[in-house]
């Protein structure tokens, strides 16, 4: 590893967005370490970053972010094979399209145990390994803000919400730590999760009209304004949150 080589950990990096950040990131000099449920995806995503950026390295494991114990088993192994850990994306996350009425207290639970709980709990694992500070990126999502309306319902708006306000306090309370902490809030993006309201044609349809693009994005089109929030460029972006949506929300 070179003086100005960086590293980062990447959760959800199997799959859609974080395994597009994973290779964004291979590409920008990054070493990265992915921490999935899907642990053979997750290998299968540091082997191609290997392939694709020789100069740098990729690893993986299987954990399931909302589990305190193997979590922190996950960021041991992420220090082991990264030697420093500078930066942070936690984009693990589960979708809920459950009407209003119908989804169970415990469906509602474990939406907030892994998109929020989860989120809170790489966060607190990875400051535990920055001691000279670093940077953090969480992958929220517009629903935080305009209460669901794409294919998430109650569950999945009020967790992306929480992790807006959980990451806006992170910023508060870590910068004096030297962490810098943003968001990005993606709208419809064509990854594994939302392929079956994606593969229902009037489903597709409102969902594109939504956008000003009049069009879903690609998780190619998320991953670059996360490494920008990581990036030294970002220096003074602290406790936003980057909406990357085709123009939904316009904040
Ligand atoms: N796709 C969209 O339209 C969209 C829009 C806004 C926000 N997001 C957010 O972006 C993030 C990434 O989603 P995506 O679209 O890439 O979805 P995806 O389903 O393609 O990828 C999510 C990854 O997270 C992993 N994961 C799920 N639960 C986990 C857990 N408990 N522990 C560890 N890993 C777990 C999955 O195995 C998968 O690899 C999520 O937080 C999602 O809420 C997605």
């Amino acid at each position: 590893m070179n003086s100005d080589q960086r590293t980062c950990i990447v959760t959800g990096s199997a799959s859609g967005i974080g395994a597009a950040t994973v290779m964004a990131l291979a590409a920008a000099g990054y070493d990265t370490f992915g921490i999935d449920l899907n642990g053979a995806g997750a290998q299968e995503v540091a082997r191609q970053a290997s392939q694709a950026c020789p100069d740098t390295r990729h690893g993986a494991t299987q954990s399931d972010v909302a589990d305190e114990a193997s979590l922190s088993r996950a960021f041991d192994a992420a220090l082991l094979f990264l030697g420093t850990l500078d930066a942070l994306v936690t984009s693990a996350g589960v979708v809920d399209t459950t009407p209003f009425m119908d989804i169970t207290v415990a469906q509602f639970r474990r939406i907030h145990d892994v998109n929020v709980v989860g989120t809170w709990l790489c966060m607190r694992e990875a400051v535990r390994r920055m001691p000279m500070g670093g940077v953090i990126c969480a992958v929220a999502s517009i629903a935080g803000l305009r209460g669901g309306g794409l294919s998430g319902t109650a569950a999945y708006a009020a967790s992306k919400g929480g992790v807006i306000a959980l990451a806006k306090n992170a910023a508060r309370v870590l910068a004096a730590q030297g962490i810098r902490v943003n968001t990005v809030s993606p709208g419809a993006i064509d990854t594994p999760m939302i392929a079956q309201p994606l593969s229902n044609p009037a489903q597709r349809q409102r969902i594109e009209g939504l956008a000003a693009q009049q069009r879903i994005g690609r998780a190619e089109e998320i991953a670059p304004g996360i490494v920008y929030l990581l990036s030294p460029q970002a220096s003074f972006t602290h406790g936003a949150n980057l909406v990357i949506d085709g123009g939904i929300v316009m904040p």
